[in-house]
């Protein structure tokens, strides 16, 4: 596959459209501070996203101009369902598809996966990502009282159909490994190479 460094370079081209590749340990930092922009109080720690990276069945890629994270998102494979866990995208570049392009990435996955189905929760009160989600085909499920604290909102459960009969080992977790994050390609190209989990750990999660 072509490189990370290659497609990195190429974000680096002004009116460049950003690259995906693996979350690595590395970008923990940068999507912390993002996390603090986007979620606020209730915006996941250094350590709780180093963690995520290390939990059995993550799979969590990064959008980056340069050097410089400019989204994240991540799923969990549980062998079934594939659950969309996080998505965020910087600020200043919102609206102009990073969103679309790293939700495509982890529906692409699960399906590799062969989940039967993709769930999340959104706040009620999130309509961006609600409408971000509905162009997906995302419905909703049900309605979770109090979900998101401390701020002491209700969430939707969002489902979409996948159609695969769920996985036959559980999870991501087993083949994957840090080097083989290197291998990116840019949107369309994020394929099976593009294996995010670096830890394997089966207590963790
Ligand atoms: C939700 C989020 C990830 C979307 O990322 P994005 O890069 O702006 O999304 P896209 O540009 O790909 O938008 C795709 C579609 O989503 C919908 N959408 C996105 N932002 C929207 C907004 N502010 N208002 C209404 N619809 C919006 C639109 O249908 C849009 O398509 P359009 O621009 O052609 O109308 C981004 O708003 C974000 O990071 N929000 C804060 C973090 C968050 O709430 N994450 C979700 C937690 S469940």
């Amino acid at each position: 596959m072509s490189g990370g460094e290659r497609a990195v370079d190429e974000g680096t081209t002004p009116g460049a459209a950003p690259a995906l590749r693996a979350f690595l340990p590395s970008d923990v930092p940068q999507v912390a501070e993002l996390e603090r922009q986007l979620f606020g109080p209730s915006a996941w720690s250094e350590a709780m996203l180093a963690g995520e990276l290390r939990a059995h069945g993550r799979w969590y890629v990064v959008a980056t101009l340069g050097d410089t994270v400019v989204g994240y998102a991540g799923l969990w494979f549980d062998g079934d369902v594939a659950q969309v866990m996080t998505i965020g995208v910087a600020p200043a570049i919102q609206r102009q598809g990073v969103g679309t392009m790293l939700l495509t990435a982890l529906l692409d996955r699960a399906r590799e996966l062969g989940a039967s189905a993709a769930l999340l929760e959104v706040r009620v009160d999130n309509a961006p990502a609600i409408a971000l989600y509905e162009r997906f085909g995302f419905v909703v499920l049900t309605r979770r009282r109090r979900y998101y604290q401390p701020e002491d909102v209700d969430a939707w459960t969002m489902r979409l159909e996948l159609g695969g009969a769920g996985g036959a080992d559980g999870g991501v977790a087993a083949d994957g490994g840090p080097d083989a994050a290197a291998g990116t390609d840019p949107v369309a190209g994020l394929d099976a190479d593009l294996d995010a989990d670096a830890g394997a750990d089966p207590d963790a999660g």
